[in-house]
């Protein structure tokens, strides 16, 4: 029960959608514009640099405060099972911002929110993600594609780790922390569904730190 606590937790926090209620004080929805997707990429298209910025910290940071806020109101439980109600927390937070009932559904992709529990849980799996990320958009200036070999990265960090022992964790909660590392990695290919067709036929958008997205 405890475990389903902390994804509506999660959810509600994750339902801090930055980029849709940054493009509304702005006098539009975010999702009208550019890829159509409400987060830090397409608002960094649409808006430009800083508002890409905030959009980003503000959806990394809703992801970090869901586990703290469940790290303590459960923090009495065995620390093996607070650190999966923590997991359960992020996971609700990537959940509720791609998919908001209150926008019918249709929110991010979780990249920014799925970068808040990289954060809280496994900060050593960062230099490899930002190779991995910034190695792909700088070479092809795809942010899909970085983002789609982040999560690859993570999935394969998260195995090859728990296979060396490294989670110092029994066997029962690794299993659990598998099977959500691969929900989470599943969600985030089918919402790059798109963008994977786009990748694949050469005509995916390209994404620049400038002014060019605007031409
Ligand atoms: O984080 C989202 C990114 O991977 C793709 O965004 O707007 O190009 O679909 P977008």
């Amino acid at each position: 029960m405890e475990r389903l606590y902390c994804i509506l937790i999660g959810y509600v926090f994750g339902l801090f959608q930055t980029a849709f209620i940054y493009g509304k004080l702005h006098g539009i929805d975010i999702r009208n514009y550019g890829s159509g997707n409400a987060g830090t990429t397409n608002t960094l298209r649409v808006f430009g640099t800083k508002a890409g910025l905030l959009v980003l910290f503000g959806d990394i940071i809703k992801t970090i405060l869901a586990v703290v806020l469940c790290g303590a109101l459960f923090g009495k439980a065995h620390p093996e099972e607070l650190y999966l109600l923590k997991l359960y927390a992020a996971t609700g937070a990537i959940l509720g911002h791609n998919f908001p009932f209150y926008l019918h559904f249709k929110g991010g992709k979780g990249i920014a929110a799925t970068a808040g529990l990289v954060l809280s849980f496994h900060p050593t799996f960062i230099p490899v993600g930002v190779v991995l990320f910034f190695g792909a958009f700088l070479l092809t200036h795809y942010v899909s594609l970085g983002s789609l070999l982040v999560y690859a990265g993570i999935m394969i960090q998260m195995v090859v780790s728990g296979q060396m022992g490294l989670f110092h964790t029994s066997q029962g909660i690794l299993n659990e922390m598998y099977i959500i590392t691969a929900f989470l990695t599943i969600m985030a290919y089918y919402k790059h569904r798109e963008n994977i067709k786009r990748l694949l036929k050469g005509e995916e958008r390209k994404t620049y730190l400038t002014k060019k997205n605007k031409e």
